[in-house]
């Protein structure tokens, strides 16, 4: 089963990195939006990141000025943006970076399996919902993937490539070895919620938020204890911050709902409180810090 041309629903925060990633692996992209003006920001966004990585491989002397615009240019050369889903249709993959909304993907899914070829594969870049039934909405769920690429998908080195009891074996190893030639490094996992990362991640922020809502500690002792004490590079609180209060909430909130039983899944009293308030972290300039575009003040 042999990858070479790959479709890209979604161009926006995570969709244009992962097109990106895919044309420098050497893949044509397909990239599918809404809109033009969607559309035009991702690529925007892609020229950009790629002159940049082309400036530094010639500060640093990998690269001769002439091979980096030759590198830029064959991986711009490769990109193929457009409106019109039917052009996913012989595409041998096509990832989903759509909204994090359930009912939104399975409808894509739908459609997709309508338009592309029996053979293609489907992957989806959720962060929390279940690949099975992704799978089932596309009616090939022996087809169906995570790819769960990190932010940013340029520079963040991992990605977790999901399966299902259903996913055919031959497909996960195609999968696999997609994510390798995008220069990643794939790890395997089972269809559970928020995979290996968020798994662990979602419920330490939870506890992080926990001990600063009890009075246990203030958000900037938490954050200096975990860098210094843990090596993290951010603390859990400013993390949040981050990802965003908003998006940190509706994930809690879809696996509460679903897992009831599960404690790690808990709803701190602050966090929707704020998001309440509309104070969504970094994106909004206030959070459980305040902040001017990318710093803390
Ligand atoms: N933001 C993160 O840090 C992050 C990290 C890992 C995974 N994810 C996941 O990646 C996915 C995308 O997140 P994002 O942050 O890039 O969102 P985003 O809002 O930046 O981008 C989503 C894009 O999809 C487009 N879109 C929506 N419906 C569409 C459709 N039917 N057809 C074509 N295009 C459509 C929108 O116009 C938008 O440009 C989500 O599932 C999210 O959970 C996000």
């Amino acid at each position: 089963m042999k990858i070479e041309k790959v479709g890209v629903v979604g161009c926006g925060l995570m969709g244009h990195g992962i097109v990106q990633v895919a044309a420098q692996g050497g893949f044509e992209v397909i990239v599918v939006e809404t809109e033009q003006t969607f559309l035009d920001k991702g690529i925007a966004r892609i020229e950009k990141s790629l002159a940049k990585l082309a400036r530094k491989a010639v500060e640093k002397g990998k690269q001769s000025e002439d091979d980096a615009s030759a590198f830029v240019e064959m991986a711009r050369g490769r990109i193929h943006p457009t409106l019109d889903k039917q052009e996913l249709a012989d595409c041998d993959l096509v990832i989903e970076a759509i909204v994090e909304n359930m009912n939104v993907k399975k409808a894509l899914l739908r459609e997709l399996g309508d338009i592309c070829k029996r053979e293609a594969i489907f992957g989806s870049n959720t962060s929390s919902f279940s690949i099975a039934e992704m799978g089932e909405a596309s009616g090939r769920p022996d087809r169906m993937v995570g790819l769960h690429f990190f932010n940013p998908v340029q520079l963040m080195k991992l990605v977790e490539v999901v399966r299902t009891d259903a996913t055919d074996n031959e497909v996960y190893e195609a999968a696999k070895a997609f994510g390798k030639a995008c220069g990643k490094a794939p790890v395997s996992c089972g269809d559970t919620p928020g995979f290996v990362v968020n798994r662990l991640l979602v419920p330490y922020m939870v506890q992080a938020i926990q001990m600063l809502d009890r009075g246990d500690a203030t958000a900037e002792d938490i954050d200096t204890a975990m860098r210094f004490g843990c090596g993290h590079p951010m603390g859990p609180i400013t993390l949040t911050d981050y990802v965003g209060l908003d998006t940190t909430l509706s994930i809690l909130e879809g696996w509460c709902e679903r897992y009831p039983d599960e404690p790690a899944f808990a709803i701190p009293r602050s966090l929707r409180r704020l998001v309440g308030e509309g104070q969504l972290g970094r994106k909004t300039g206030q959070g459980y810090f305040n902040w001017e575009g990318d710093k803390r003040v």
